[in-house]
């Protein structure tokens, strides 16, 4: 069931002109318009994100559905996509929504950490599993993520404990599937995150695992899920298309160990120890 929009909070940094803003359910959540300065596929992709990074257990953003009505629209005109002096209108409808992890009016939202904290990241394990799912489908820009501190056992396998820490959640996926052309390439620089030190631990493929097993093994019924449970107002005739992009997806499994061997021979190879 989407959530109704009930407070704009503010207009976000980034090339889709995303808002923050407040729903029903007290979450914040930052929004992603169907009319987005990027293209409409753009919400396709976020979604199917949502449900792939579930199956792999890797901490993403919670993807909602987020009713923008009438009401809300007028009553809040900052909502609106420019590109150079011309102004589009967000049309009342149904649009993206990326669930902010923490109340952003009381903690803070980090989108780089210096070197000497990242190395701390709690789950800095999960740059791996990250690795796995943007090679599988082929994103197209590089990993991003959001810091923030959190209670580190929910994000790592650290024993029963109430430490907090920074922890890494996954964010932005518009532009996996090539972005809006939807192709599955292998371009073996993207979908990398910039601080390669994130890698450090990787020796040889083992060290992609479980993720490289999960997504191996992705039951063909959860690809089914993602074109069935997403608003038809997003697709606007894509279906077919969408259907033949997961089917390449599926096949695609089974080449997943050479995309990631093959990132060794990126320049400045991102696995020192590989
Ligand atoms: N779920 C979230 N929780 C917290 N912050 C978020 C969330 N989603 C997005 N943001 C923040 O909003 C900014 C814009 O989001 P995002 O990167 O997804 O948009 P974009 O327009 O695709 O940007 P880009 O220019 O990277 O393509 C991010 O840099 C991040 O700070
Ligand atoms: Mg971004």
């Amino acid at each position: 069931m989407p959530l109704s929009a009930t407070a704009w909070v503010r207009k976000m940094r980034g090339g889709s002109q995303a808002h923050m803003i407040v729903a029903e359910d007290g979450h914040s959540y930052v929004v992603k318009c169907k009319q987005n300065a990027q293209h409409r596929r753009i919400l396709v992709n976020e979604w199917a994100a949502g449900i792939l990074l579930e199956h792999l257990g890797i901490p993403t953003a919670k993807p909602e559905i987020i009713l923008l009505n009438d009401e809300f629209l007028s009553a809040n005109s900052e909502l609106k996509v420019v590109t150079g002096s011309h102004e589009k209108p967000v049309l009342p409808g149904w649009h993206f929504g990326s669930r902010v992890p923490v109340d952003p009016s009381r903690f803070v939202l980090y989108d780089y950490l210096p070197d000497a904290l990242l190395s701390q990241v709690a789950n800095l394990r999960d740059f791996l599993g990250a690795l796995v799912f943007d090679k599988w489908v082929h994103n197209a820009d590089s990993r991003q993520c959001v810091f923030f501190r959190a209670q580190i056992r929910h994000y790592s396998d650290a024993p029963a404990t109430r430490k907090t820490g920074f922890v890494a959640m996954m964010m932005d996926h518009g532009y996996i599937f090539g972005g809006p052309e939807w192709k599955l390439e292998d371009t073996p620089v993207s979908g990398l995150y910039p601080r390669h030190l994130v890698y450090r631990e990787v020796r040889g493929l083992d060290s992609f695992q479980p993720w490289l097993d999960l997504a191996t093994n992705v039951p063909l019924s959860l690809l089914d899920t993602i074109g069935r449970s997403m608003p038809e107002w997003w697709l606007n005739g894509d279906r077919t298309e969408l259907d033949k992009l997961l089917e390449g997806l599926w096949r695609r499994r089974a080449r997943l160990p050479h995309l990631l061997e093959d990132m060794r021979n990126v320049r400045g190879n991102p696995f020192p120890n590989w």
